[in-house]
């Protein structure tokens, strides 16, 4: 064999090769295991051609890997100028997302009343008649126990309408003391206008211990309404009717607008009128096997809702409802 018209023959065509597939394929026609210079080395017997054939390997190895290098950086440089990425293009911004006033509101008032001792319990949006009114002291001609009042999914199973019988559910598990709040979604056969909706947000609160009198339900309701709305504010407490509770007043917080001269947000009363609340009735402290000679108890009712209106100025509550960005992003 002629080793080097064999190594010519190879690196000519070695240099020639224009794709890494090619280059291989030479390699392995001129340095694989049957190629002619493999056999002939095998076939070796004398010195002479045994350095002949081992100088044409060494330069057929070092052409190849010449012609490697030189193709893979070939390769590469196209690569890279066809996948150009161009940092200097404006990005696409992507907005962050916050939660719903509703929710940032639920959140505080959980706070303020961890702060006080209370726990946060949930409350059922499905609810029996018995838990929605008759444990909580309604008359059987009630008229929020019609379906023209309130949403019924059979004769006796409702979509409850305040978070009061989360109330009953408390006091049936555990009990006394008491300290609770419940805040959740409630649901009322409304036609929707600027101050009703058929779906809110109330938070429920409960204290139930030995001696407690209307002077703990208004100094821990003065609490709370300063927390949320300033501690300049000052409160008074209208006597009213629930069924639930004995005596029942209605407390008002102090305009934080006007400071209580009048204005638009208060209707020129200086007041804002903020929640239901009362003693339990004894009816229900009985109704759950509480006794009310031993025992007595505050509860409070407050729509979310209607706090984040007063505070923000919020005029027509559907605007929670509706998702609008522009709307729920200034919160
Ligand atoms: N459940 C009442 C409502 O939805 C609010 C309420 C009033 C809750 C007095 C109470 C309470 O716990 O004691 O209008």
């Amino acid at each position: 064999m002629d080793a080097e018209a064999l190594e010519n023959e190879a690196t000519s065509a070695i240099e020639r090769a224009s794709t890494v597939e090619e280059l291989d394929e030479l390699r392995v026609r001129y340095l694989g295991r049957r190629s002619p210079l493999k056999l002939a080395l095998r076939e070796v017997r004398d010195r002479e051609s045994g350095i002949a054939l081992n100088a044409a390997r060494t330069a057929i190895e070092a052409a190849v890997a010449a012609r490697v290098a030189l193709l893979e950086g070939t390769a590469l440089d196209r690569r890279l100028a066809e996948e150009v990425v161009d940092v200097t293009l404006p990005g696409e911004g992507t907005s962050r997302g916050r939660l719903h006033l509703i929710t940032q509101i639920r959140r505080e008032i959980e706070d303020i009343f961890l702060g006080l001792g209370y726990r946060v319990v949930d409350g059922r949006e499905v609810e029996t008649a018995h838990y929605n009114f008759d444990a909580l002291n309604m008359p059987s001609w009630h008229p929020v126990r019609s379906p023209h009042h309130s949403l019924f999914l059979n004769r006796d199973v409702l979509l409850r309408t305040e978070t009061s019988p989360a109330q009953i559910h408390v006091m049936e598990a555990e009990q006394p003391p008491v300290y609770i709040i419940s805040p959740g979604r409630v649901y009322r056969r409304e036609t929707p206008d600027p101050r009703r909706s058929s779906i809110f947000h109330q938070v429920e609160g409960l204290a139930v211990d030995r001696g407690i009198t209307l002077a703990d339900l208004k100094g821990t309701l003065l609490y709370v309404m300063r927390a949320l709305f300033g501690e300049d504010r000052e409160m008074r407490f209208r006597t009213h009717f629930f069924p639930f509770t004995e005596p029942s007043v209605e407390p008002d917080v102090s305009c934080f607008l006007c400071g209580g001269a009048g204005c638009r947000l208060c209707k020129y009363s200086g007041w804002i009128e903020i929640a239901g609340s009362g003693l339990v009735d004894p009816n229900v402290l009985e109704f759950v096997g509480y006794d009310p000679e031993e025992f007595s108890g505050f509860a409070f009712g407050m729509g979310i809702e209607r706090v984040a209106m007063v505070r923000h100025g919020v005029p027509d509550i559907r605007l929670f409802w509706d998702n609008d960005l522009r709307f729920l992003g200034q919160f």
